[in-house]
């Protein structure tokens, strides 16, 4: 099996751990879309009733609405009882870099408002240690040529997210800028996490850290759940 094949292997599987009534927090990528696309094949086939999804992503909203899965506005919900999302570095402690698709803050947050969060991934998602991935952090515009100076002249090999044609730097639902982190090993991801979240204009970083309950891997020997 491929990658694609691994991810639509947990995609799949994932729905499983979706009950009715459920409100159903969805995250974003290419691995939370086969879980989008088997659920609205759930739901049109009424094996699952009255679910009510809240999103990460515009993405995933459109994905979502146009398969008849009802979508509603985070605060217009007063819980979330499973959030499934994918990831970008798991480590064997299962702390998380998310954020490759550049939809970190949102899904940190409806991670951090879900009563239970699983993670769906591809087995090359699973690493020792966290780094190799380059680590995203969300910056408000004003001031971030600065901001970017600090990060480079504290060793953490700074590039700007820029959008695929080159043309301009990508830019999140809340129109702020990407900054990704080269920084190829991370020792210590929750010294690292507080550095970064006290510096003046970084929003938020791509670092999940203590936010999983379990993780679905994607194998070629089938799905295999963590927990
Ligand atoms: C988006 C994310 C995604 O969950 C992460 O990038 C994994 O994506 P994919 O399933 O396409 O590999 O954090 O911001």
């Amino acid at each position: 099996m491929n990658q694609d094949e691994l991810k639509q292997q947990v995609g799949r599987e994932a729905v499983k751990y979706i009950r009715p009534g459920m409100v159903v927090g969805l995250g974003t990528g290419s691995t939370v879309h086969c879980l989008v696309e088997a659920l609205g094949e759930h739901i049109k086939n009424g094996d699952l009733t009255d679910i009510v999804c809240v999103t990460t992503s515009n993405r995933t909203t459109r994905q979502a609405e146009s398969l008849g899965i009802k979508v509603e506005e985070i605060d217009d919900v007063d819980h979330i009882d499973l959030t499934i999302d994918g990831a970008d570095e798991i480590s064997e402690d299962f702390q998380g870099i998310k954020g490759g698709g550049g939809a970190l803050l949102w899904e940190k947050i409806v991670s951090n408002y879900s009563d239970h969060v699983m993670w769906i991934v591809d087995e090359s998602k699973l690493v020792h240690h966290l780094g190799a991935f380059p680590l995203p952090v969300e910056v408000t515009p004003y001031g971030s040529q600065h901001l970017f100076t600090k990060l480079a002249r504290r060793g953490y090999n700074p590039t700007w997210r820029m959008l695929p044609d080159n043309s301009d730097k990508f830019r999140t639902h809340q129109r702020n800028f990407i900054i990704d982190l080269h920084l190829e090993d991370i020792n210590d991801p929750f010294a690292l996490h507080e550095e970064l979240i006290g510096m003046v204009g970084l929003i938020e970083d791509g670092l999940f850290l203590n936010q999983v309950n379990d993780v679905l891997v994607g194998t070629q020997n089938g799905p295999k759940f963590l927990h």
